[in-house]
């Protein structure tokens, strides 16, 4: 365990290195997680519109600054992506020219549906992120090539097709065809990972509200991608976010779009249900 990795923000809040080091000495313990997906539910305050069912979203842990950025449409950088989605919403590609509106209609039309991602796609049976289907519908459908997932142009489709939902509760289902893709996804959030050996749990659910560096941890709810970052000053995805998560604790990153990250991503998402849909959010 490196010691400086874990230098607080504040020496008066309780040591986050402690606790996790206390943690990565011997087995992890077995830590009963409610079904209803509110772990970590414990440290909960009075309900606003970003706390549901003891759940905080991520914008509660973020500076007032950094809050009225995102409450405002007009100061949200990432809401040049979102004109960016609605231009490539409408534009025709591929060989069969078609563009999403040719067959969706509005884009308004995707409301309610980026709340129930990572879902199975009945066409293939596969676990499909928003991603995943937005390129599923462009190479089988449009007959165009796939986006990059790691592009601005996959972040701002999708931040164009999650912001319809925006207010809504995530919904994620963790049943039926879900279920093998969620119990995995289950398991790489509680896995120990990197050399610092820890796991989403020890940083998300019990040091939550504690300082890492000057980074003040949230319960990792992601009820807000595709969001904007001041660090990246630019828009990213929810594997972009964990390609600085599994650095953190010096693991090697997975590729952005991989079966482990949506399968990461619907439990991680499912934790986040009942949570309203804040896309774009932004964060620090
Ligand atoms: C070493 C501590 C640490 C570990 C381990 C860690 N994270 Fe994070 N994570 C952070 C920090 C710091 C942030 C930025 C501040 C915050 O929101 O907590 C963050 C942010 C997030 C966010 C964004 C929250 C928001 O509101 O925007 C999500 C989601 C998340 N982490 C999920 C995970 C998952 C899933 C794992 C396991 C693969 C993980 N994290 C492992 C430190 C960690
Ligand atoms: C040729 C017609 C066609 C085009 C073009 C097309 N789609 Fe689709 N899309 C479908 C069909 C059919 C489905 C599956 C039925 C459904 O869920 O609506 C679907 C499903 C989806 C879904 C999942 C809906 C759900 O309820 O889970 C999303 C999201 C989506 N498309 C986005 C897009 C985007 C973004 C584009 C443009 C890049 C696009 N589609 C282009 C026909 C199309």
């Amino acid at each position: 365990m490196n010691g400086r990795f874990w230098a607080l923000g504040a020496a008066t809040l309780v040591s986050a290195a402690a606790v996790i080091a206390a943690c990565t000495t011997g087995p992890m313990p077995a830590i009963p997680l409610p079904a209803d997906g509110s772990a970590g539910s414990f440290k909960s305050e009075p309900v606003t519109q970003f706390e549901r069912a003891g759940k905080k979203s991520g914008f509660l842990f973020a500076t007032p600054e950094t809050q009225d950025m995102q409450k405002d449409d007009s100061d949200n950088p990432a809401f040049l992506l979102v004109d960016q989605g609605e231009a490539m919403w409408v534009k025709a590609e591929g060989g069969e020219r078609k563009s999403c509106g040719s067959c969706h209609g509005a884009a308004a039309n995707m409301r309610g549906v980026g709340v129930a991602y990572p879902k199975v796609s009945k066409e293939t049976g596969k676990l499909f992120t928003l991603e995943h289907q937005i390129n599923y519908c462009r190479t089988e459908r449009m007959k165009a090539p796939a986006i990059p997932y790691t592009s601005q142009a996959m972040f701002a489709i999708e931040t164009l097709v999650m912001h319809q939902s925006r207010g809504l509760p995530m919904n994620v289902s963790n049943e039926g065809a879900a279920r093998p893709f969620f119990e995995e996804g289950d398991r790489l959030y509680h896995t120990r990972r990197g050399q610092l050996n820890v796991a989403c749990i020890h940083c998300h659910e019990n040091n939550s509200g504690n300082y890492i560096r000057a980074d003040l941890l949230s319960e990792g709810r992601s009820n807000g991608f595709p969001l904007y970052r001041l660090k990246w000053a630019s828009v990213g995805s929810f594997d972009r976010r964990m390609e600085e998560c599994y650095s953190q604790v010096r693991a090697e990153p997975e590729p952005y779009g991989s079966d482990e990250l949506a399968k990461l991503q619907l439990y991680v998402n499912w934790r986040a249900n009942g949570l309203l849909v804040e896309t774009p959010a932004v964060r620090r």
